[in-house]
């Protein structure tokens, strides 16, 4: 019923449809090229990656330590020389190591009393053993995300927990700083907020509002469609968050049900600002992005502004009406290609029973492609503004006064806990394979300044904050 969502290796990735579709097709051979792992389409750091050091090093110690496991069958066989020569390099590598942890020490240290004396750290360091780690609630490109509690004040969070080995190996270093810089910036009702952010050698963690209602991805999964007025629902909570943020200057830029997540009572949030940015006049080259979501300027790599959001949440009213995309296809190429080959509209045949006119003339303004025509293009309040949201109750929904038309689950878990688990090994095993460059007094100094733990102070605007990160 979908289409391939897919993303380019060094991208995170969402759990969900998209990755489930993703696998499948997979297994069909339908891959199209080896660029396609994840299903979202992320730019990366591009500096060269330390990654391939990394490798060389593992496999040159794990050669030796199987040449020392063997060293019995070995003296039968080999010459005595090549024995020695394994020592000595054994030796080596052991000093190597040595050395190494030896630094690491140091830049701990280092980091250590930096955050004892920096504006955002004076309070108290934060760390993973502060909370009780509960279970896990999500699996993302980069690691697992929790339920916690804070034990100092029984205060529940979601911890997203990435494991730097992943995120150097698929040069999403820069995302990553993005991501708690843009977070640690903003605070809104229907956005997922920071409240910590803080670090150990192998992880960097985010903690989160926990949001107990799963996301919806998961939701649209198992209800196929949803009726008017819960879909009317999601899209003003989506709006009033997006608002918000463009208002801040910053595009989401991967609105797709994987990143909007419920609270227990119905309302959605925003999470995920992992490719969001900062607008910027000249940004064709960003063309980060979930392709079934994407919108067409983006695609085509064009300049692009706060409408792609608008584009987005189209897409997603779209689904929730009919059960599918509006674009669908294997590969980028498939997508892209269809969006290009016609504007896709609801036909007045199409609206289902107890659906409005309104409704889909609302959805069809926001899929179009051309960006001015796109409703929001002059502004939020073209939304607002439109007939399908006539007299909305907007204050009352900001206020989270009104009652939700769907409601999750209060006492079952709102995820897919096999899925999760399928997507936790996959990441497990890279894991396991990158660990040795964590080493690396280079690898640990590109997340310095990573740790927060006073959202509401910020020590420079956000422009000038943002702006000083090389995307
Ligand atoms: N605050 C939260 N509360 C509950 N679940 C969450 C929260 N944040 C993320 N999740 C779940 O974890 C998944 C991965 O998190 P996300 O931030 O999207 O990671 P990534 O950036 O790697 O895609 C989400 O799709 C969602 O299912
Ligand atoms: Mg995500």
């Amino acid at each position: 019923m979908y289409g391939l969502n897919y993303r380019i290796p060094h991208s995170r990735q969402d759990s969900g449809q998209g990755k489930r579709e993703e696998k499948s097709a997979l297994k069909q051979g339908n891959q199209g090229t080896l660029m396609i792992q994840n299903n979202r389409i992320e730019q990366n750091d591009h500096s060269p990656s330390p990654l391939f050091h990394g490798i060389q090093k593992f496999s040159v110690q794990s050669s030796q330590s199987t040449s020392a496991n063997h060293s019995k069958q070995s003296s039968i066989s080999k010459p005595k020389q090549t024995q020695q020569m394994s020592f000595l390099n054994y030796l080596m590598l052991k000093k190597e190591d040595e050395e190494q942890d030896k630094q690491v020490t140091q830049h701990q240290q280092k980091q250590q009393s930096f955050q004892q004396n920096n504006y955002f750290t004076n309070d108290l360091q934060i760390q993973r053993n502060m909370f009780n780690f509960l279970y896990v609630i999500g699996v993302g490109g980069f690691g697992k995300v929790w339920k916690v509690e804070y034990k100092k004040t029984g205060q529940t969070y979601a911890l997203k927990e990435m494991s730097k080995a992943l995120i150097i190996a698929k040069k999403s270093v820069n995302s990553v700083m993005n991501e708690k810089n843009i977070l640690s910036n903003l605070k809104h009702p229907y956005l997922v907020n920071i409240y910590y952010a803080f670090q150990e050698r192998e992880n960097l963690f985010l903690a989160l509002d926990y949001m107990q209602g799963g996301d919806l991805r998961y939701h649209v999964g198992r209800m196929r469609r949803f009726s008017e007025d819960q879909t009317r629902f999601f899209m003003a909570c989506i709006f009033l968050g997006l608002e918000y943020m463009h208002s801040q200057n910053i595009i989401h830029r991967d609105i797709k049900p994987e990143n909007l997540v419920l609270d227990k009572n119905g309302y959605v949030r925003i999470t995920d600002l992992g490719i969001a940015r900062l607008l910027r006049p000249d940004n064709a080259q960003d063309t980060s992005g979930t392709p079934g979501y994407m919108a067409p300027e983006v695609m085509c790599r064009q300049n692009h502004s706060f409408s792609v959001d608008y584009f987005a949440l189209g897409v997603i009213g779209y689904e929730f009406m009919l059960g599918r995309r509006p674009y669908t296809g294997r590969s980028r190429k498939e997508i892209r290609d269809q969006i290009l080959a016609k504007q896709v509209q609801i036909k007045r045949s199409e609206i289902p029973d107890n659906w409005s006119l309104e409704s889909a003339d609302f959805i069809n303004r926001l899929i179009q492609r051309k960006p001015s025509n796109r409703l929001g293009f002059n502004g939020a309040q073209e939304l607002r503004q439109h007939t399908w949201f006539k007299n909305f109750p907007w204050q009352k929904l900001y206020n989270k006064e009104l009652k939700a038309p769907f409601i999750p689950h209060q006492s079952e878990d709102n995820f897919d806990a096999r899925q999760i688990s399928i997507e936790n090994e996959e990441n497990t095993e890279l894991i396991q394979q990158k660990a040795m460059m964590l080493r690396r007094n280079s690898i640990q100094t590109q997340f310095d300044g990573y740790d927060l733990n006073n959202f509401t102070q910020t020590s420079e605007p956000i422009k000038q904050q943002l702006n000083n990160i090389n995307y």
